[in-house]
């Protein structure tokens, strides 16, 4: 299948999304600095998906396509911190699942053909689960790929500049309003010492949370993803925000060997 997307579509899309944030402007301020956060970081997300499909070599509408995905990939996230206040899918809804039905309401992919419109909803799908999918086509698990790919070096950049800067009176819901206790927990210690992922159910508090997101190394896709994560040092600033102890020691040593 030869993906075609003209460059209305793609300014069509953005015009939308512009209107759709709007729409939940708030006069509760700390409820406006969390959809602008999520508006940046989807901006973010688009401009990094681009800069690796470049790098992949991607034509101009895979590219365009790829930016698509980028620009929706959250749009679940508006309305679930407008109802539920939280970013926790475990305690709200699934964000990637909550924003397909909203691309379905408001009819936002109707100009699409349908096997088009499939490759963007299946990705969006798709870029928050544990891992990636094994029962979609070799078409949507490379703009899963992307996707995610692209998605992580984003919050990677937000968190660790969070962690870096952080004040008491800073946005908690960065964190998912995690407490800063002591110690790791014991599973994620396992997952991790097994070069596995972190599954956010077991995460406890900051220590895991921050450890969960040193573990993506193991979900990253591309090379060219690898290297951004290379030169921004992340890996390196995740560890310096986390206590001295063998354990976090012994995941570091086994994260470096294997990722980079
Ligand atoms: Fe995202």
């Amino acid at each position: 299948m030869k993906v075609v997307i003209d460059n209305a579509s793609v300014a069509g899309l953005k015009f939308w999304f512009t209107g759709y944030v709007r729409s939940f402007r708030s006069s509760d301020k700390e409820l406006q600095q969390n959809i602008n956060l999520k508006v940046s970081h989807t901006k973010r997300v688009c401009t990094q998906i681009k800069n690796i499909s470049n790098k992949l070599g991607l034509s101009t509408d895979e590219s365009a396509l790829a930016e698509i995905i980028a620009l929706l990939h959250d749009i679940g996230r508006f309305e679930q911190i407008t109802r539920y206040k939280t970013y926790n899918d475990s305690i709200s809804e699934d964000h990637a699942e909550l924003g397909i039905k909203i691309l379905q309401q408001h009819g936002v992919l109707n100009r699409f053909e349908n096997p088009i419109q499939d490759l963007i909803v299946c990705p969006i799908k798709n870029h928050n689960k544990k891992s990636l999918p094994v029962d979609v086509n070799e078409r949507c698990l490379f703009f899963t790929k992307l996707l995610r790919d692209a998605d992580k070096l984003d919050i990677l950049k937000v968190v660790t500049s969070y962690y870096l800067r952080k004040k008491p009176e800073e946005n908690g819901m960065v964190v998912l309003n995690l407490p800063d206790t002591p110690g790791i927990s014991r599973e994620v210690y396992n997952s991790l010492i097994n070069r596995k992922t972190v599954d956010i159910k077991l995460v406890r508090n900051l220590n895991d949370f921050k450890l969960l997101q040193a573990g993506w190394i193991y979900d990253i896709n591309f090379q060219p993803a690898v290297d951004i994560i290379r030169e921004n040092q992340y890996l390196e600033m995740i560890r310096g925000v986390l206590p001295e102890s063998k354990e976090i020691n012994a995941i570091f040593d086994i994260i470096n060997s294997t990722a980079l």
